[in-house]
């Protein structure tokens, strides 16, 4: 009996043990970084609020002097995990237009992680790294960055960034530079730029290899209506150019410059299927990068996260930082980074709530009727959301009720959401209490922002109004400042249409941060198929033409004849 039950044991431990062996090794194994907005360390911490851990979270909410630490906790994670390649889809530091130095600091950290290591690093450039007439120009980036995928260039474009580079044996990276020179957040993609990835993607082919592109810009929308709301951030005729892209076999695209982690699936006209992984900035909550892994059969992915950062460099590096700030992130970095995030998000929004934003000069009659919105604004989210003296009570008051979260404040609950929209893989049911508590809350601030306005603010305004000015300039400032224009109608309505468009639930079939689709080698049997009928029109478009060329001829010939 005894016997039976090692030998079943051993069987199973074999069999158990088979799917591993019989696995396939991955034949490319990449980490993915974006956005690492490398800042050099203040000498002394900088504090913008009085929040006893989170009072340096700038109104960036990046976390700005953990940024090196941060680097060099990615670059180990890379080398322990031994990926094949490290690429990185631009904006490598923060003020890289203006200050070259804090390039020459990143590029020295990825220079010596290759060297210890033997792992080559590929970057792009982002719109924070380099601008027209800027301290650090394009000729400069490709100077500083030479040995970090310049130097396995096999095509790259004088007029900016872009390059191509092989990986391993069967891929080619298609280093895309998006940016505008002279702008400095929007996209600069031109047709120029677009034919010149195809025709890359093309080559490819050719050589037998799988393209693969990287650029700063996202291809397709990672906020709903992307290129509506945030426009800047998306290549202009996205759905064109990804077409187009699709068509010519390109099934992965890198991006970045969104600050968000998501995958986005599209499919062309023709069918070919493109998706574009935009990766969350390194140095902002969660702190995390991706790690794909191709074979020709499937390419999986998953999000990695920095769990802990050289704490006492840290500490030795920049003054100010107090033993409990060290002690929590040492705790859970990940929560820390969150809490930093949203105390960052709170701190820049509470700023453009006020007067010196507003752009309102104190002698004008607005001054005071829109300063007191604001403040009943700041106070609502600021109060607590539930118990005595809440949100909830006032809300109750209107008839709303506040179904019942893990939430403190207004702003607790709303920055949520941003912080969910960073990590990706945001699941939030649209009739779940966090939604609907956050919908009620944006439906309270319209209703309660108003009565917080005196009447007698109102009507003095409006008195101010007809005496200092003549009635089409009266309608024009009305309009300025009734017409659905305060920051408090933008920030409730930018909430409710982001979460009415999906912005709190990501559903569209492809998980952001970890999942398993189909290899290039399977999807090129339908690229090669689809080549194959392009090739067979030709064809037949060469014989009619030929068919017409000898009519021609013979009604020349005939008409000569005549
Ligand atoms: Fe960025
Ligand atoms: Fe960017």
């Amino acid at each position: 009996m005894k016997k039976l039950v090692s030998t079943l044991l051993a069987l199973a431990l074999v069999f158990c043990g088979l799917p591993a062996f019989a696995a396939e090794a991955p034949s490319l194994t990449v980490a993915v970084a974006s956005d690492l907005h490398y800042n050099l360390p203040e000498e002394t911490l900088t504090r913008f609020t009085d929040d006893p851990l989170y009072g340096h979270a700038n109104r960036r909410a990046a976390m700005e002097n953990e940024s090196g630490f941060i680097i060099d906790a990615f670059l180990a994670d890379c080398a322990e995990k031994q990926v094949d390649y490290v690429l990185i889809s631009g904006d490598l530091a923060d003020n890289g237009r203006s200050t070259p130095e804090e390039h020459f600091a990143v590029r020295d950290k990825l220079l010596a992680f290759e060297k210890e290591t033997g792992i080559e690093v590929f970057v792009i450039d982002g719109n924070h790294d380099l601008g027209s007439g800027a301290k650090t120009d394009i000729a400069d980036f490709k100077e500083i960055y030479k040995d970090l995928g310049y130097d396995h260039a096999l095509s790259a474009r004088s007029e900016d960034c872009s390059y191509t580079a092989d990986l391993g044996e069967k891929y080619r990276l298609i280093a895309l530079d998006s940016c505008d020179p002279t702008v400095s957040t929007e996209d600069g993609m031109s047709p120029a730029k677009v034919r010149w990835a195809v025709k890359e993607a093309k080559a490819a082919y050719q050589d037998g290899r799988f393209p693969l592109l990287m650029m700063h810009h996202n291809l397709l929308d990672h906020l709903p209506l992307q290129r509506i709301f945030s426009h800047d951030f998306i290549v202009r005729s996205h759905l064109a150019t990804a077409a187009l892209f699709a068509d010519t076999g390109i099934r992965v695209v890198f991006t970045g410059h969104e600050h968000c982690s998501d995958a986005a699936v599209y499919t062309a006209p023709s069918g070919n299927v493109i998706r574009d992984f935009a990766t969350t900035s390194l140095t902002m909550y969660p702190l995390a990068y991706r790690v794909m892994r191709f074979t020709d059969e499937e390419i999986s992915y998953s999000e990695e996260y920095i769990s802990s950062i050289d704490t006492a460099a840290l500490s030795r590096a920049v003054r100010g930082y107090t033993p409990e700030i060290l002690s929590a992130m040492e705790a859970d970095l990940t929560a820390f980074s969150k809490q930093y995030l949203k105390k960052g998000v709170e701190y820049r929004l509470s700023l453009s709530l006020t007067m010196e934003k507003s752009g309102i000069e104190a002698g004008s009659p607005f001054y005071p009727l829109v300063d007191a919105a604001f403040s009943s604004l700041r106070s609502l989210l600021a109060m607590p959301l539930y118990g005595e003296g809440s949100a909830a009570e006032i809300a109750a008051a209107y008839g709303i009720e506040l179904p019942l979260t893990p939430f403190v404040t207004g702003w607790d609950l709303a920055t949520e959401l941003v912080s969910a929209h960073y990590a990706g893989s945001e699941h939030y049911d649209i009739t779940g209490p966090e939604v609907t508590a956050l919908l009620r809350l944006a439906s309270l601030i319209l209703k309660y922002v108003p009565d917080g306005v005196s009447d007698a603010l109102f009507t003095g305004a409006a008195g101010a109004i007809v005496n200092a000015l003549t009635l089409r300039e009266a309608k024009a400032l009305c309009r300025s400042v009734f017409g659905g224009v305060t920051p408090g109608e933008v920030f409730a309505a930018a909430l409710v249409s982001g979460l009415v468009y999906g912005f709190a639930n990501d559903a569209d079939g492809l998980d952001d941060n970890n999942g398993i689709f189909e290899g290039c080698g399977k999807t090129d049997r339908a690229y090669a198929l689809s080549q194959k009928l392009i090739a067979v029109f030709n064809k037949i478009l060469q014989l009619v033409k030929n068919f017409f060329a000898v009519i021609g001829k013979r009604i020349g010939i005939y008409r000569s004849m005549r």
